[in-house]
């Protein structure tokens, strides 16, 4: 595995790959990684002739400098885990090699990022697309890899792909998660012993309302859901919202053929947790 932590050195390693001309596959991360990470390396790596993996704990992409501070980061590690995972260039770059001036870049994504998360963490969107824009000029990647976890994500990396018209396709990865049904996360090691035994019922919550869909509407879905965290004193729910799966924007009745799926984002323990659940 190649190690670049400039762009020059990248660059470098990029070239070669196209002049022998063979397929790329990216996936940016920001380290600490996980299985949840693995399973975007495994599908990229057998989608692609070669694997390019970044670590790179964003720091525009914080609304919050205390959460980019206690980001957990661990460089030994996740480079030892990109090489068991069989990356071949791994981008490790420092934010001065990203940032070599303030970065200027003003995205406008509409009403995507007017909700969710887009709401909740004003500018975190437009930091994401920031260094994505600039990631998959860097590698000139055939495909970029990410989790539906980050489900609002995805749509707004499409929008950008969409807009600046990069040469790339996008693929959405399925949720990974612990036996328990909890959502891998690089946050779930912020959680207390105590707190990781309660964190698997967000996804219980939203299984049991995915059984009941044919028997409720939206709303009623959206309230049992709700109300189910509310009871649970060690939850708070930030929100959860079901939405079109392509537009992102709330929806009271389903029309036919339309995506749809619940978003939630709920603090236990002092760690905001999100996780979806598709309903159609
Ligand atoms: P990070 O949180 O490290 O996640 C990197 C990628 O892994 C994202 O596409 C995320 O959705 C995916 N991922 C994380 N946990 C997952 C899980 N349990 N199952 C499936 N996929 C999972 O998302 C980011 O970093 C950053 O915003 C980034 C895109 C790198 C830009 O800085």
């Amino acid at each position: 595995m190649k190690i670049c932590r400039t762009v020059q050195e990248l660059t470098d390693s990029i070239n070669t790959v196209k002049e022998n001309k063979q397929s790329i596959g990216l996936v940016p991360t920001m380290g600490a990684l996980h299985n949840g990470h693995k399973s975007l390396f495994d599908r990229a790596r057998k989608e692609n002739d070669v694997l390019v993996c970044s670590v790179f704990v964003n720091p525009i992409q914080f609304n919050n400098q205390d959460d980019f501070k206690k980001y957990p980061r661990d460089e030994k590690k996740d480079i030892a885990f990109l090489e068991a995972s069989g990356c071949d260039i791994a981008f490790v770059p420092d934010a001065k090699e990203v940032y070599k001036e303030e970065p200027t870049e003003h995205y406008d994504f509409g009403q995507l990022e007017q909700v969710m998360e887009g709401k909740q963490r004003p500018g975190h969107f437009n930091g994401v697309a920031t260094i994505v824009n600039r990631l998959f000029m860097w590698t000139k990647a055939d495909r970029g890899y990410f989790g539906e976890k980050d489900f609002q994500q995805i749509a707004i990396i499409k929008d950008l792909v969409r807009q600046k018209n990069i040469p790339i396709k996008i693929v959405a990865c399925p949720i990974f998660r612990d036996e328990d049904g909890l959502a891998t996360s690089s946050r779930n090691q912020r959680l207390s012993a105590k707190a990781r035994e309660i964190a698997p019922k967000i996804h219980q919550i939203l299984t049991k309302s995915f059984q009941m869909k044919d028997d409720l509407s939206i709303s009623q879905i959206k309230s049992f859901v709700e109300s189910e965290f509310k009871r649970r004193k060690e939850f708070e729910l930030e929100y959860f919202m079901i939405v079109d799966d392509t537009t992102l924007q709330p929806i009271l009745m389903k029309k036919e053929g339309q995506g749809v799926v619940g978003c939630v984002a709920v603090w236990l323990d002092g760690v905001r947790l999100i996780d979806i659940q598709r309903y159609y």
